[in-house]
């Protein structure tokens, strides 16, 4: 058993959603520029990627970048592109190692050439792994998700359902997240996973990415664990 198994493993999620907030106070707090943050958020994501796959949680989709991320200044921009590219170039073959299958979600087209390639590339080597599941939602927005995926539904000629819908969501391969967690000590969705978090068990945490570690997953684990998920029925019809 891994040391990071939890004490709650039987009632672990099988998919977890971040929002992964704090990167630029985190910066900030140590006098140093808002993207020395982000640098540290992105190790932290790798670690939580690992600590997942070693915990069997199924999927793991990290917010990295909102559809309203571009309106940041642009220096801040162009930082968060190129640290995407270059760790989607230097990760891959160690996620591929680790049995991985990453995907991007969002809006591919809004990236330049370069990295559209780098993320086919990435998503290619991957796309045969069956341990964790690792979505990135980059250029991301839950409207423009559900957008999308009516968009497809419409021009498939299906019926208009919920289950045909959500097979069109950017997710759609995934079991809607069980466990939302969001850092950074803000008590919001931010136009994340809308669709698919209808009953997601959300949890908020006041420290800020950089320093959200095994131990705060741990916690917030636990704290999953102890939860009684009814979607929608009274209590005793769930626990009768
Ligand atoms: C929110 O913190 C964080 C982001 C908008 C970017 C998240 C990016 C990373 C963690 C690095 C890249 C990761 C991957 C997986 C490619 P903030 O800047 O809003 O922080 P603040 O609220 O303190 O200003």
């Amino acid at each position: 058993m891994s040391s990071n198994q939890p004490a709650t493993a039987d009632k672990l999620p099988q998919h977890i959603a971040i929002i992964m907030d704090g990167n630029g106070r985190w910066a900030q707090a140590r006098g140093k520029k808002r993207v020395f943050g982000h640098k540290a958020g992105m190790e932290r994501a790798r670690e939580m990627a690992e600590i997942c796959g070693e915990l069997g949680v199924k999927y793991l989709t990290l917010f990295a970048f909102s559809s309203e991320n571009w309106n940041r200044p642009a220096d801040e921009v162009s930082f968060l592109m190129e640290l995407f590219a270059t760790s989607l170039k230097n990760e891959s073959k160690k996620l591929h190692k680790n049995n991985v299958q990453l995907k991007v979600i969002g809006d591919k087209a809004g990236f330049d050439k370069g990295l559209q390639k780098a993320i086919d590339k990435a998503e290619a080597l991957t796309a045969d792994n069956d341990g964790l599941t690792l979505y990135i939602a980059a250029n991301y927005g839950g409207r423009w998700d559900i957008l999308q995926a009516s968009q497809k539904l419409l021009k498939s000629n299906e019926q208009i359902t919920e289950a045909n819908l959500s097979q069109y969501l950017a997710t759609g391969d995934a079991p809607d997240p069980d466990l939302l967690i969001r850092t950074g000590g803000e008590k919001r969705i931010s136009n994340f996973l809308l669709w698919q978090a209808a009953y997601s068990e959300l949890y908020f945490s006041d420290a800020l990415w950089p320093d959200f570690d095994s131990e705060h997953l741990k916690l917030a684990l636990a704290d999953y664990a102890q939860r009684q998920r009814r979607f929608g029925k009274t209590g005793e019809q769930v626990t009768g």
